[in-house]
């Protein structure tokens, strides 16, 4: 029997500290301190791009970042950091390590695990792939016809479709490669939707799949290469496929040859893999170099994870104010707002991230834990969002953090660049200092509105306020910030995993469902399969529907 979290001393401190900041006012603490803003934020400036993270609209005094940062160290959060970049296996369920950080550490130090030197071998894959994609940019690679490829479509899901999707749309203003499209879903009007625009003569297909065992990835790989086959013919398939993967033996048997197929090991999570070959689409689209600055925003971050002491580390502070909300506020839910149209799929990134990594029940000894984990991350762009949820956020009874993103410069520097920045710190500060009943009620007074009726809307127009968010401001969207934004939420979920026990690097969750459907699958071939009584009666439902 391990020794239990919720009973070591940190996090008792850190309860009964929470109950003494029952009435915590983020108004009063902004008045009582007006170097709240310096003292709760933290900058971070590396030769290739800053950033700034505000945590002082958190409901956080000095008492409780202090006694976070104890739990932090009581959890052995510095141990599980050193583990993981020094290669150790710390994915025990699966007997792996996780080195994700090895795929951008672009230093000359050697990482050798079992006797290899993982980064030359992900250095030497890395140039075969970032060689494969100029080839495709110049023309040099084509198509079966000789055609120049105009148009790559990635065949992924999950990690290998997220990763590489939420990248090359964030980095929309530096395309200057073929056009790049992900099809994910096995609903066939996916590939179906995207297909009817391209022209198979000019379109190069990216089978991405860890395992190459996905069911979805290998139905959605199958039709485009019969609808590739049923234009061009068979022979043409070699030219127009490409396989990223780590079983070289599947993508084999599938017919892609074994110098289109680009590598990666086990010793890359599928949700952490943007950064190896899952990444070729976001090579192909903005090229070698932006690729290259990508890696080195996220290698900046990893340096500054592994040194920086707790107090000033940003992934730590990121992961401890989640941690405080999700633990001993209640708050099970961290909403991101990015504002930025590009960033559109950033939220469900880090939403796989997130959930596929700490969405679970057990410690790494298999026991189950009595505290809350992984909170459901769920968000949309600003201000889009503002028109939708924002309600919900400033008003409903729920407590529900939210982390802002922005950049200080766009390639549109308009008036509207200026309105969607002046979005973002209003919204944070709308949820932080609210608006009384009484100046809701004076303003309607002000404004012309009788008394009655002022005082009938006043609870309606009243803003409680007291509502967290951090503010990511960058200065620009560019692949080096865009490396350093995703690894700082990778790290984030790590150092909550670390307190938490759990093993962010698994995903049993996803498995079960998997095999049903495999069941459920033959059943609605054959009737004669049998099902769970739940199933059974589902399926029937289908087939007597499709027979009416
Ligand atoms: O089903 C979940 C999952 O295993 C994810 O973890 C992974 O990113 C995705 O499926 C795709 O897996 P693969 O790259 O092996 O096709």
């Amino acid at each position: 029997m391990t020794r239990k979290l919720t009973d070591s001393e940190a996090w008792r401190a850190l309860q009964a500290h929470r109950a003494s900041l029952a009435g915590f006012s983020l108004r009063d603490a902004f008045a009582r301190d007006e170097r709240r803003f310096e003292r709760f934020s933290r900058r971070f400036g590396a030769a290739g791009g800053e950033l700034l993270i505000d945590f002082s609209k958190h409901l956080i005094d000095e008492r409780a970042l202090e006694l976070l940062l104890d739990l932090a160290q009581a959890s052995g959060v510095r141990a599980r950091i050193d583990a993981m970049f020094a290669g150790a296996r710390i994915n025990v369920t699966e007997d792996r390590a996780a080195l994700h950080v090895a795929l951008r550490d672009l230093s000359p130090r050697p990482l050798v695990m079992d006797g290899i030197d993982v980064k030359a071998q992900a250095a030497a894959v890395r140039e075969r792939f970032l060689d494969f994609a100029e080839r495709v940019r110049a023309g040099a690679a084509a198509g079966h016809t000789g055609a120049r490829f105009s148009d790559v479509v990635n065949l992924g899901i999950g990690g290998s479709d997220l990763g590489p999707q939420m990248m090359v749309q964030a980095l929309a203003p530096f395309h200057d490669g073929p056009r790049v499209h992900f099809v994910a879903n096995v609903d066939p009007a996916h590939l179906d939707a995207t297909l009817r625009r391209l022209d198979p003569r000019s379109t190069l297909f990216i089978v991405a799949s860890k395992t190459f065992t996905t069911a979805e990835t290998m139905a959605n790989a199958r039709a485009a290469r019969a609808w590739l086959a049923a234009a061009l013919g068979e022979a043409a398939v070699e030219r127009h496929f490409v396989a990223v993967s780590a079983n070289a033996r599947q993508a084999a048997a599938f017919g892609i040859a074994a110098d289109r197929v680009f590598e990666f090991w086990d010793w890359v999570g599928g949700r952490y893999s943007l950064w190896s070959a899952i990444g070729l689409p976001i090579a192909i689209a903005v090229g070698r170099a932006r690729f290259m600055e990508m890696l080195a925003g996220a290698h900046a971050i990893d340096e500054h994870f592994r040194t920086a002491p707790f107090a000033d580390n940003l992934p730590v502070l990121m992961a401890l104010v989640g941690l405080w909300y999700v633990d001993f506020w209640g708050a099970g839910t961290l909403s991101i707002a990015p504002y930025s149209q590009h960033l559109s799929r950033f939220v469900a990134h880090i939403q796989q991230l997130d959930m596929e990594s700490n969405g679970k029940r057990v410690t790494v000894d298999g026991e189950v834990v009595d505290y809350a984990t992984g909170p459901v991350v769920w968000g949309e762009p600003g201000t889009n969002a503002q028109h939708a949820y924002f309600q919900w956020l400033q008003q409903a009874p729920a407590l529900a953090p939210v982390d802002f993103i922005v950049a200080a410069e766009t390639e549109y520097d308009d008036d509207r660049h200026r309105m969607l920045v002046a979005n973002c710190f209003a919204q944070s500060a709308a949820l932080a200092f609210g608006k009384a009943r009484q100046e809701a009620r004076a303003e309607m007074i002000a404004a012309g509105v009788d008394e009655l009726h002022a005082e009938r809307l006043a609870p309606h127009r009243e803003f409680p306020g007291n509502r967290p968010s951090t503010t990511i401001l960058v200065r620009r969207f560019d692949p080096f910030a865009l490396g350093m934004l995703t690894a700082l939420y990778e790290h984030k979920v790590f150092v909550q995993a670390s307190i938490w026990n759990i093993n962010p690097f698994d995903q049993w969750g996803v498995e079960l469902g998997k095999s049903i459907a495999a069941r459920v699958a033959a059943a609605l071939a054959d009737s004669a399969v049998p099902l769970d009584a739940a199933s059974a009666g589902l399926v029937a439902a289908w087939r007597a529907m499709r027979e009416r």
